[in-house]
């Protein structure tokens, strides 16, 4: 585990829509250069960025062209080198998005693959035996290139799957993973990665981290492959941080990642925290003021994930990401301030999504621009002021519509109206900074949960968390030293006496104990 990812806090930056500086309409590695300090002031200290390589955005640039170099519409090598040197300036880090399962259709690789004469790059995809031998597990595509076979696919039709072996053969075109040309593969994945570390980044979320190798239903053999990739990027770049999209911290940090985040699949405990809407349309959200959702599914789940994974690496909560709809969906800014206030409190790696601390809306009803989606609305441009296209570029033709500008909430404003969501998220980051306890680290245990009820309290280190997001008052017994009489921070009326917690209707504090 890196050291400085215990007191680090990612901001998360879909780069065509953070800032356009030269009037293309796309956000640009200048414009975040510009923003760097906002970032900061912020009290973030790492960023990630989605993926910025020569892509034809069939799927926002999870489509690789080539893993080398920089999309044009972002900038060259050299200007993401410059983002990185100022970044490590102030401080900062920057991790890049590693898409190791998949290139597009229009990779280099994959045109060679597509020869019907078998070459170096045959197998780099996978192909079935020949064009009418159409397996129905996983995903393929046929008759499509002159090559006599069907190729699987990762996600999007144009997103062909690179061959890391399978761990069960069925049939004999499966390769095995120790073949040569799955070994090759890997291999040419390690050079991508040392490639962008040499320019200066200081490391990868790494897409679909849990989908390399097929037919491994125990992923034994992803997880293997994956240990064998982060202890020769660990022993090589050894501050290089690896951060998974598996959702299985388990799998995920056994192999060698530093952090793996907490996804909001349907049926997860974390999924019962933020965006639980039943059939009916009824706001179960743990977070929503209707005071009707549950956060012991959440708890049971993580104290379980925790333990298994102390000292191995850290979970990471996510205020949200690209392919999620923003919480401002269904929670109003209240609401959204306990969120994030817990979320920002939990030990781990938090993460914060542009545009989220300002409550940035999720925008409906927009059509699909490039692979978006149903997440399109979660990939707007970043409201800065009440400019022209919200300050985010002088364009005509953004990359995709921001609110009307003075009408929709920007940064601008939310930077000067006093107890904006902006004021708490800087204030309650700042806390963290402050108190070690709070951090990656810090201990997590819980003092008060129950089935149904509210609130929920829980100790890190020497301090007690309360959090009440319902709109009723609460009043509970809890087991705690001797507190101080002053809260270290706030939102709403609470107060904690004689180890008796009352809550005033959506309420959070921080206590610390004598
Ligand atoms: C997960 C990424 O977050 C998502 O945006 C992308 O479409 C898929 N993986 C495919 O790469
Ligand atoms: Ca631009």
């Amino acid at each position: 585990m890196q050291d400085w990812l215990k007191n680090t806090v990612f901001y998360e930056i879909y780069p065509q829509s953070f800032l356009d500086t030269n009037g293309d309409g796309i956000g640009d590695f200048k414009g975040i250069i510009e923003k760097l300090d906002y970032i900061k002031d912020l009290g973030c200290n790492a960023i990630w960025m989605n993926p910025c390589y020569d892509s034809p955005f069939m799927d926002a640039g999870y489509d690789v062209r080539d893993y080398n170099k920089c999309a044009q519409r972002y900038g060259t090598n050299e200007d993401l080198r410059a983002l990185f040197e100022e970044a490590h300036k102030k401080e900062m880090y920057i991790i890049l998005d590693l898409v190791p399962g998949h290139t597009s259709d229009q990779h280099a690789w994959f045109q060679m693959s597509c020869e019907p004469e078998h070459n170096e790059y045959t197998n780099r995809y996978i192909w079935t035996e020949n064009l009418w031998d159409a397996p129905n597990d996983y995903r393929f595509v046929c008759g499509t290139t002159d090559h006599d076979g069907n190729y699987m696919v990762n996600f999007f039709s144009s997103q062909p799957a690179l061959n890391y072996g399978f761990h069960e053969i069925t049939h004999k075109w499966q390769l095995p993973v120790d073949h040569p040309d799955c070994m090759a593969t890997r291999e040419a994945l390690k050079s991508i990665m040392k490639f962008w570390l040499d320019l200066g980044c200081d490391g990868f979320r790494v897409d679909m981290a849990d989908s390399l190798v097929k037919n491994d239903d125990d992923k034994i053999a992803t997880m293997a492959l994956w240990k064998n990739i982060t202890e020769e990027i660990h022993k090589e770049y050894p501050k290089a941080v690896l951060v998974s999209e598996w959702s299985c911290p388990r799998r995920a940090l056994g192999c060698g990642f530093d952090v793996d985040f907490y996804l909001d699949h349907n049926g997860h405990g974390y999924h019962s925290l933020f965006r639980n809407i039943d059939e009916n349309g009824q706001n179960k959200s743990f977070f929503s003021k209707e005071g009707k959702g549950d956060a012991t599914s959440f708890i049971g789940e993580y104290m379980e994930d925790l333990k298994a994974t102390a000292d191995h690496g850290y979970i990471s909560f996510i205020t949200c990401n690209h392919d999620t709809p923003r919480m401002s969906k269904w929670l109003d800014e209240r609401e959204l301030k306990i969120a994030y206030a817990t979320i920002l409190t939990l030990p781990g790696v938090p993460f914060l999504y542009y545009g989220d601390e300002i409550g940035m809306p999720f925008r409906e009803g927009l059509t699909s621009k490039e692979g978006g989606f149903s997440r399109t609305g979660t990939r707007t441009p970043m409201q800065w002021n009440t400019d022209k296209n919200c300050g985010f570029s002088s364009s005509e033709t953004p990359y995709l519509p921001t609110g009307k500008p003075g009408e929709t909430v920007c940064v601008q404003q939310e930077e000067k109206r006093q107890d904006s969501l902006y004021q708490m998220v800087k204030e309650i980051i700042a806390c963290r900074h402050e108190y070690a306890d709070l951090q990656a680290d810090g201990s997590f245990s819980v003092l008060y949960v129950e089935k149904d009820k509210y609130p929920f309290i829980y100790q890190r280190g020497n301090l007690i968390v309360m959090v009440n997001p319902s709109s009723d008052c609460v009043e509970v017994e809890v087991c705690v030293k001797q507190v101080s009489r002053e809260s270290i921070f706030k939102i709403g009326e609470v107060t904690l006496h004689d180890q008796k917690a009352k809550m005033g209707s959506q309420s959070f504090a921080i206590y610390k104990m004598n």
